[in-house]
């Protein structure tokens, strides 16, 4: 099983302009001991991509789709405790 398995990830701004689809279904997988790079051009969704894994989006910014998994473990709608106990220790 992989670390980390990101399966369309799809994450959005609902802004007064409309909604921005910042992200729009990404899937990758990082084995644990690995080093991945994600490139793209400049607005293309990277930096909001890892956001999104470690739940530190703007308050207009919601996941709308798709799931993480960190080493089986579903983040995408766990609670804010949970997130805690990730964020800086685990990621
Ligand atoms: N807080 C926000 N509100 C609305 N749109 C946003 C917000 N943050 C980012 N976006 C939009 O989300 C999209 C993805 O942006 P992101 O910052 O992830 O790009 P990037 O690939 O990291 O670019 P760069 O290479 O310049 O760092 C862009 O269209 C950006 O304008
Ligand atoms: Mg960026």
């Amino acid at each position: 099983m992989a670390l980390l398995e990101v399966s369309h990830l799809q994450t959005s701004f609902f802004t007064d302009a409309g909604e921005v689809k910042a992200v729009n279904d990404i899937s990758f997988t990082l084995d644990r001991g690995k080093v991945l790079g994600i490139v793209g051009e400049s607005g293309s969704g990277k930096s909001v991509t890892a956001y999104s894994i470690m739940q530190i989006l703007a308050g207009t910014g919601k996941i709308i789709g798709g799931s993480v998994k960190l080493d089986g473990q579903e983040l995408v709608g766990a609670d804010e405790k949970v997130m805690k106990t990730v964020r800086g220790n685990k990621i």
